[in-house]
């Protein structure tokens, strides 16, 4: 089975590398590699490539990930996050291919206070909720096979995340704020790279499993009692930090250009029921990557 990975340097990108290595023959694509071209902006050439290299399975985890940069440039946002998307899309649907694709809780307005399935109303926030909405639609309607899963604080050993900022300040600073009133759930770049290998490999069995899923780990937790959760695990890992009070902030004292919704909790149940799957508690993930980092 031949595999094309877009976005391959990215959190999840980098896990995919791994998790879908025992599939088969990978080909790993980034936005500036050589031989083929990788590039979000130029959707074209991204089509290009996927009709030349004829893959059994794409997996895009390429995208405009800075939310509130997004909000100043949302056309860059829509090519990247919608209009290649769908290009690529439109290839797989001719070619026969399998098309994995990640979309965001930022599809929806974060109202209430239950955990949203894939039934839910749509209603983006911000320009990036937006333009990943448009590129859910366009997958969808370019009428290719697709596995499409929904997901929410991605963190990773690799690159910069949250926990990693959040150790930095409470290495400087003796006092941080902290908002308290978004709630969801942390979820981890490998359990994503893992449930999608499993996922490819059961839904290529049984087409009645390709669709939209919402994968997050277990639990919830709002981005204070994450980040008090990072520094106890730090401290308990012989981590000094100079942070000493540690104050939780409304969303409303910490304006920033693009809104975020309050209540990201996504309900998983359709996820576990058909693929099997057991999405691990949050806690397990994030202090597995803190003993990586630390
Ligand atoms: N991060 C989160 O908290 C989060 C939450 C919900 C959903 N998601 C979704 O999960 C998926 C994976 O996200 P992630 O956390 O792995 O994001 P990420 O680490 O920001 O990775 C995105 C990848 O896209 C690449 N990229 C940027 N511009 C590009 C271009 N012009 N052409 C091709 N690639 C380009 C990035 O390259 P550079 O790093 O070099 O810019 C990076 O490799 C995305 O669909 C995202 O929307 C993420």
């Amino acid at each position: 089975m031949k595999l094309l990975i877009l976005g391959c340097g990215g959190q999840v990108g980098w896990e995919l590398q791994r998790a879908l290595a025992p599939l088969g023959d990978v080909t790993a694509l980034d936005f500036d590699s050589a031989d083929y071209c990788g590039d979000f902006s130029q959707p074209e050439a991204v089509a290009q490539t996927v009709r030349t290299l004829r893959p059994d399975v794409i997996v895009n985890s390429a995208a405009h990930t800075a939310v509130d940069k997004a909000e100043s440039e949302a056309d860059f946002a829509r090519l990247l996050n919608a209009t290649t998307p769908g290009a690529v899309a439109q290839v797989a649907k001719e070619i026969g291919a399998l098309l994995v694709h990640y979309s965001t809780d930022y599809v929806f307005d974060g109202s209430g206070d239950s955990a949203r399935d894939e039934s839910a109303q749509t209603a983006p926030l911000s320009v990036y909720g937006q333009t990943k909405l448009e590129g859910e639609l366009l997958v969808q309607q370019s009428g290719c096979r697709h596995l499409i899963f929904r997901t929410s604080w991605v963190y990773a050993a690799r690159g910069g995340n949250f926990a990693k900022t959040m150790l930095k300040l409470a290495s400087e600073r003796e006092a941080l704020k902290i908002i308290n009133d978004q709630i969801g759930a942390p979820t981890g770049a490998d359990l994503l790279a893992d449930v999608t290998a499993h996922a490819i490999r059961q839904a290529l069995a049984n087409p009645a499993l390709f669709g939209l899923y919402h994968c997050v780990a277990g639990g919830e937790t709002s981005w204070y009692d994450y980040a008090r959760f990072v520094f106890d695990q730090a401290r308990q890992a012989g981590r000094e930090l100079k942070v000493q009070e540690v104050s939780p902030i409304p969303t409303s004292a910490y304006p920033t250009p693009a809104a975020r919704p309050l209540n990201s909790r996504l309900d998983t149940t359709k996820l576990q029921q058909a693929f099997g799957l057991t999405l691990p508690h949050w806690q397990k993930g994030v202090a597995r990557m803190l003993i990586e980092i630390l």
